[in-house]
């Protein structure tokens, strides 16, 4: 992908509402910010969410263990519903919801709102069947559903009664799950009967029961009645087991009052991939994240009373938690979820939708974009796409080409395009262009928002000058940052505040580390050129190769494997797996049709050990892998193999050169 770093685009007329920043509020932001960070972060924490005990200790820095507003108390599912009860928006619509199936003339048949109102209702009587079973604060609570509201009324119901969620994204697969489980010390299940994927049934509580005798400590599991009661089936699809209860069974009369819980009790864990290891449960704080939350969204999207705002993202994803659940419900906004794929039926579905609900913000991926301007204009074309007026971008560097057809095509050149970077770890958006701004340049994050302090800099921790490339940091804490890996506190000061601390490690400050390249243009503003570690991000979905790898090890086959992310037209990246047969398996890789059989094998130990999402994409065969003398696998030469380039860099670490020519010659073949 080309980026051109001079083309700059005007960013279309736009009025900004109350929520919204003008150039001059965002200028007083960002002095306010510079001129004492803390005090900056503490009002907008005083005024912005409702305290049942307000803070007086704004922050509390012990490197690289942060705390912010620590000795308040408040409860987020009072700041995403009880709050809007008070001010009189108990019947605004909070959730419009669009299941996948369609009907024969491949019209959607599923369609929900539920107004706050009702949302609260429900989570309050979920919450309190919830108590019932015993789970409170402190416990955790595995949450494993597909896009239903059901999972957001989970999700604030653990609120509510100071349990931590941690949501499993459905395309999971039961190993997964349970390797979370049990690394989070689960000891309740939400989970659904299935789910809706293109047209197929994600079977869910299923693989809840495939794992269950693995997972002892999980008391509870409730099982939502989805695709049973969506096809006209019994009231519970399956007979419940001992352990298990129905969805609505546990939704009593009783309803569970907000627990108020201390700024710093952990909201949620979410799992994301790192460079070793498993994924690690990356934790967010109550204050500090929902602050974030909500402010971030307030700004960015700058969300007005009338909204329908859609991010595409599922709740089994960061971008889920702050801009489908906890940022537009803290805001008092009206947000759209869609169950399903976005090609079922076909390539329209998201512009259906966008005309039928008269979506006003719509968030989504570049892959999304990519697969979507690749079958042509012919169907947003003949769409009603007028309610837009705000489109925003995440996940992945946006390349030029898809964010001209977004803007033009999508968003008809009148709406402001945000591209906005940020990650699992940091809560909420941290750089992105503002309508304020007045221009955009196609690919470019650009800045970050008040508050955050970010440089790019080199390997020796100085900063970039203009015009070159370093690698991303932030240089202070931030409400939102994650407050630890959950059970791996060194793990957590390792990966992300061991790499930099000042210029030439001078500072006493870890900063923390992104794991992201970027480059500085010659206006300042900030370039993510991708993850420098061993994270791909799949078609905005993140994975660390040594995942891949186990899962490929695991096959009998294979005696080791090594995996790198290759650019992709649509994906962005896709995984490319080279593997060495154990001498007796050799031979499958010999024929042509064994050989085949055996990618679709692997293919499946990686969906069966991560989930459908993660399988390679490209196979190589090799006698041996590349290592250096102390046994590391080099990456870097695999991946030039991989792309096709002749492996130029410092190769002097090899054990053995052969192994690389060989992989080569293999490359011409
Ligand atoms: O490499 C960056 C990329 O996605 C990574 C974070 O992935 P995850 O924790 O799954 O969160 C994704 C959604 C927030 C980052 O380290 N990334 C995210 N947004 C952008 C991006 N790369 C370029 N431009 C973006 N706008």
């Amino acid at each position: 992908m080309i980026f051109d770093r001079k083309s700059r685009m005007a960013m279309p007329q736009h009025t900004v509402a109350d929520t919204g920043l003008t150039a001059e509020a965002l200028a007083a932001a960002h002095k306010h910010a510079s001129h004492d960070r803390i005090d900056f972060w503490a009002d907008l924490a005083r005024h912005e969410l409702c305290w049942s005990t307000p803070f007086t200790i704004a922050h509390s820095w012990e490197p690289p263990f942060a705390r912010w507003f620590e000795d308040g108390r408040l409860n987020a599912s009072e700041q995403c519903l009880d709050v809007h009860l008070k001010t009189g928006l108990g019947r605004k619509v909070a959730v419009v919801w669009e299941g996948e199936p369609v009907d024969a003339e491949g019209a959607p048949t599923q369609r929900r709102t539920l107004t706050f109102d009702e949302l609260h209702e429900l989570v309050e009587r979920f919450a309190a069947g919830l108590t019932s079973r015993g789970i409170g604060k402190g416990d955790r609570v595995v949450v494993y559903m597909p896009l239903v509201p059901e999972v957001l009324v989970a999700m604030l119901a653990c609120a509510r009664i100071g349990a931590t969620h941690s949501v499993v994204f459905a395309g999971f697969s039961a190993e997964s799950l349970r390797d979370r489980v049990l690394d989070a010390g689960a000891k309740a299940i939400v989970t659904a009967d299935g789910g809706f994927r293109r047209g197929k049934v994600v079977p869910l509580h299923e693989n809840v029961r495939k794992v269950r005798a693995q997972i002892p400590a999980v008391e509870t599991v409730v099982v939502l009645n989805r695709v049973g009661s969506s096809k006209g089936g019994p009231a519970s699809s399956a007979p419940l087991h001992q352990g298990e209860v129905g969805f609505h069974e546990l939704l009593g009369t009783a309803r569970a009052a907000a627990v108020p819980v201390g700024a710093e009790h952990p909201l949620f864990i979410l799992y994301t991939s790192g460079t070793t290891g498993k994924p690690k449960g990356v934790v967010h704080s109550t204050a500090g994240y929902l602050l974030w939350a909500k402010k971030s969204m307030a700004w960015v999207f700058d969300p007005r009373p009338e909204d329908v705002f859609w991010c595409t993202a599922d709740v089994g994803w960061i971008t889920g938690h702050t801009y489908v659940c906890y940022g537009p419900l803290a805001n008092g906004t009206t947000v759209f979820l869609y169950e399903g794929a976005p090609d079922f039926p076909n390539g329209g579905r998201f512009w259906d939708i966008i005309e039928r609900e008269k979506i006003t913000v719509f968030y989504t991926a570049p892959t999304a974009i990519r697969s979507f301007m690749r079958q042509g204009n012919t169907l947003p074309d003949s769409r009603n796409l007028a309610s837009l007026r705000l489109l925003g971008s995440v996940g992945e560097p946006i390349n030029p080409e898809a964010w001209h057809w977004y803007a033009d095509v999508i968003g008809k050149g009148r709406c402001p395009l945000v591209d906005t970077w940020w990650q699992t770890e940091t809560g909420g958006i941290m750089m992105t262009v503002l309508p304020a701004m007045g221009s955009a340049k196609p690919g470019c994050a650009t800045r970050p928002l008040p508050g955050i302090e970010v440089d790019v800099v080199s390997d020796d921790g100085t900063s970039v000058p203009k015009g070159a490339d370093g690698k991303l940091v932030v240089k202070s804490s931030w409400p939102s940052q994650l407050r630890t890996v959950h059970g791996d506190p060194t793990r957590y000061a390792n990966t992300y505040w061991g790499t930099f601390s000042g210029p030439g490690g001078t500072s006493k400050e870890p900063w923390y580390f992104t794991g992201d390249g970027a480059h500085r243009d010659e206006d300042g503003d900030i370039w993510i050129t991708g993850r420098v570690d061993d994270v791909m991000n799949v078609a905005g979905h993140r994975l660390g190769t040594m995942e891949v790898e186990s899962a490929l090890v695991g096959h009998s086959d294979v005696a080791e494997a090594a995996v790198v992310g290759v650019p992709d037209a649509i994906k962005g990246t896709s995984v490319f797996a080279f593997v060495t047969l154990m001498k007796a398996s050799k031979g499958r890789a010999e024929d042509e049709s064994q050989r085949m059989r055996l990618e679709t094998e692997l293919r499946d130990a990686v969906a069966r050990e991560i989930g459908s999402f993660a399988k390679p994409e490209h196979f190589r065969f090799t006698d041996a892998l590349p290592k250096t003398r102390s046994g590391k696998i080099m990456r870097r030469l695999l991946r030039d193999v991989a792309t096709g380039h002749e492996a130029l860099g410092d190769t002097s670490t090899l054990e053995d050169v052969s192994v690389l020519s060989a992989l080569q010659h293999y490359h011409e073949d």
